[in-house]
């Protein structure tokens, strides 16, 4: 969603005249769009917007000044310490509030403002004011959903983002065929709880994930359809059919499962146990037996006994992913989970995150290994390290590098894959 939500300000900007820079020396504006979502990720700004500052510094002995700005979730948790701890920040938006960024670029360049710091949660969608949206490759994501109203305790999302907001079904056909028209073979449909969309139609009645992905797969041109992320106890069996009907919709699906413990997932206020999500997973399998499963998992949470996390272990063993993110629990001021007894010291949540990841990446090395010999569609969608090389995905997500002039870029391009690793693949181009 961040990149997404960049995205948009970058083409704020350049409706604005900006260029983009490839060295922050030379850059008039610099903007952090931030995460909250773990401590590492929002201590990051602070040492990004120090270096920022001396930048700032060494261009104005050359008499230029730099306009500062963050924006995103942190801003919406820690406007105060912002402002304490980098008092030179020009502005700060909160991650609904981007959308003012042209007028307030502008106010801080004409100097009418000084210091600008806007975190409100307003009633109107930020999506109402967002630019034109155009395909800057291949592959684009298309945000349709914002917002959560699950509150799991270790989360930050439902105060940085605030409630769920769906937007229109008109709306999103209308970006999916522009970001086709220009350019997208696979659009990525995101929300933070992406399949509890309930947009309207044009007649006002409220329309779930699977009738709106239905109505994008019949985008002519349009090849790839993917959404992410999902919460487990609102995959509905409309959504399941899409799996099996649906030929864009790529087989592949992360769907975080968070803990393989009951009483954990209870403590995180999930709703679903264990069991219900293994039985999404088998009817998801049903509806296409090709489909690889991808989760995040949070080990070390307040109160997670070793057998807890046995169980996690055992979901591994079982679904086995083809992909997944793990974290260790960071504990986040204003959640419940940040108060709760039993939190697990640092040196078991690194041991068990070891654990986690040894077996998820042999299950993701061994899927990838199984990958060699078979022919795949693969979309390339960036210039590889080596001069004449590409790097594009298949259906499943995984990375592949293929020595292809850049007239392949942007395609979707049968390849054999020819060797593996755990995090990518090599082909030729058939
Ligand atoms: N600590 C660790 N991981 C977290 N996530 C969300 N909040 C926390 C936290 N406090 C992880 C979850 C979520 C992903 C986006 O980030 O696994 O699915
Ligand atoms: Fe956070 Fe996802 Fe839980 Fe919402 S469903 S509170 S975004 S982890």
């Amino acid at each position: 969603m961040n990149v997404y939500d960049s995205n948009r300000m970058a083409v704020m900007l350049e409706n604005m005249g900006l260029v983009k820079t490839q060295n922050q020396r030379d850059a008039d504006v610099v903007i952090f769009n931030t995460c909250h979502i773990r401590e590492k990720a929002a201590e990051k700004v602070f040492s990004d917007l120090g270096r920022a500052y001396l930048i700032k510094q060494e261009r104005l002995e050359n008499g230029k000044d730099t306009i500062i700005g963050v924006t995103g979730c942190v801003v919406q948790a820690e406007d105060k310490e912002i402002l304490k701890r980098a008092p030179y920040v020009d502005f700060a938006l909160g991650p609904l509030r981007y959308f003012r960024l042209k007028e307030v670029v502008e106010a801080i360049f004409n100097e009418r403002e000084k210091q600008l710091l806007d975190t409100q949660f307003s009633a109107v969608s930020k999506f109402d004011f967002l630019p034109e949206n155009k395909s800057e490759s291949g592959c684009s994501y298309l945000a349709i959903q914002e917002g959560c109203n699950n509150f799991c305790t270790y989360c930050v999302v439902p105060y940085t983002r605030g409630v769920e907001v769906s937007r229109p079904v008109e709306d999103v056909l209308n970006e999916a065929k522009r970001l086709v028209q220009t350019g997208s073979l696979e659009l990525n449909l995101l929300g933070q709880n992406v399949n509890s969309y309930h947009g309207e139609d044009a007649s006002g009645k409220e329309r779930n994930l699977a009738y709106l992905l239905n109505k994008i797969a019949e985008i002519d041109g349009l090849q790839r359809i993917r959404y992410t992320t999902s919460y487990p106890a609102d995959v509905d069996d409309d959504l399941i059919q899409c799996h099996k009907n649906i030929v864009k919709l790529m087989p592949y699906l992360h769907l975080p499962i968070q803990s393989g413990s009951d009483a954990i997932l209870k403590k995180m206020n999930r709703r679903h146990t264990r069991d219900d999500y293994l039985r999404v997973v088998e009817k998801l399998k049903e509806a296409n037996p090709n489909i690889g499963m991808s989760s995040d998992f949070i080990v070390g949470f307040p109160g997670e006994t070793d057998e807890d996390f046995q169980q996690t272990l055992d979901v591994v063993n079982r679904v086995k992913y083809i992909q997944a993110f793990s974290f260790k629990y960071s504990r986040r001021p204003g959640t419940p989970a940040a108060v709760m007894d039993g939190q697990i010291d640092e040196k078991v949540k690194k041991d068990r995150l070891q654990i986690l990841q040894d077996l998820l990446f042999s299950y993701q090395t061994k899927f990838n290994l199984d990958s060699i010999g078979k022919v795949m569609p693969v979309l390339f969608e960036n210039k590889g390290r080596h001069k004449g090389q590409l790097v594009g995905r298949t259906p499943y997500m995984q990375n592949l590098h293929a020595e292809v002039d850049n007239s392949f870029l942007n395609k979707i391009v049968e390849v054999r894959v020819t060797d593996a690793s755990t995090n990518s693949l090599s082909g030729e181009v058939i």
